[in-house]
């Protein structure tokens, strides 16, 4: 299915955000504060995934994209690299049935190669398991950068011999990883930091960006909450004026 792009179309506006693309972070800083060792932090994070997973399925959320592990993330010490990769393949052990029972399709995106084989086996094995479930799509960003998304589809497309003439951004946007999801209507960023460190570049175009201090590990139902509160109350113009979007409303 091909969802309406955000700059070529005006896409359908719902109540509850169709795609929530969540980068977690603060992990670290929660357990600097309880003197624990940063894995720690990680770990109380993966409780949080839970949490915030089984309340997406309760609100009617389609996709959930969460940043798991960034391209740049390879320059932390090698020891928090080994523990977070450990960690990966302890919480798809664990988990992977669980979210089958539930409904859910897994998928991991990103660059997987530099993965080890037993890490792609799990991964493999977790999406092939889920990949027809339809309550929530839970997609896994892990060595993911927003840029290599982009350079990954564009490469694609000038080495394929049967398509010349220019690159269109449909073109681009059905190579993306993501692209059977439509774009996310509301990005959280936990943690307090203000950027977007190389997540969805492409697909953020035109969605809300909600941002709270509140670390990953702390986050709950209610944040979550909080976050969609917050996205309702926006107007969504895409480039129109706010009459104009009212008017639009009025006739559907
Ligand atoms: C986010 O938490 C998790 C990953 C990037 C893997 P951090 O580990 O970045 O936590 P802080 O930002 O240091 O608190
Ligand atoms: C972004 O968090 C990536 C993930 C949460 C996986 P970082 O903590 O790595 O981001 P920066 O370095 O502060 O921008
Ligand atoms: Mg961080």
């Amino acid at each position: 299915m091909i969802f309406k792009s955000s700059t070529t179309d005006i896409p359908e506006v719902r109540q509850v955000p169709r795609h929530i693309a969540i980068i977690m972070d603060g992990n670290g800083r929660w357990a600097k504060q309880r003197f624990m060792p940063r894995v720690a932090g990680h770990k109380r994070g993966v409780d949080t995934v839970r949490e915030v997973v089984k309340a997406c399925i309760e609100r009617g959320v389609e996709q959930l994209t969460l940043f798991a592990f960034s391209s740049e993330n390879w320059r932390r010490p090698e020891d928090e690299v080994t523990k977070l990769m450990e960690l990966f393949v302890l919480a798809l052990e664990r988990e992977v049935d669980k979210l089958h029972k539930n409904g859910v399709r897994l998928r991991i995106v990103g660059d997987l190669a530099r993965f080890g084989p037993r890490l792609n086996k799990l991964i493999a094995d977790g999406e092939a398991l889920t990949g027809n479930n339809t309550r929530l799509s839970l997609n896994i960003a892990a060595n993911y950068g927003g840029r290599w998304d982009i350079l990954q589809a564009i490469n694609r497309l000038i080495t394929d011999p049967d398509r010349n003439g220019p690159i269109t951004e449909a073109d681009i946007a059905q190579g993306l990883c993501l692209s059977d999801a439509p774009e996310p209507d509301l990005f959280i960023r936990t943690g307090g930091e203000k950027r977007i460190s190389n997540f969805l570049l492409w697909q953020l175009a035109y969605t809300e960006l909600y941002f709270t201090d509140t670390l990953w590990p702390d986050f709950d139902a209610v944040a979550l909450d909080a976050a969609i509160d917050s996205y309702q109350k926006r107007e969504r113009r895409f480039g129109r004026t706010s009459e104009q979007v009212t008017e639009a409303a009025s006739k559907t």
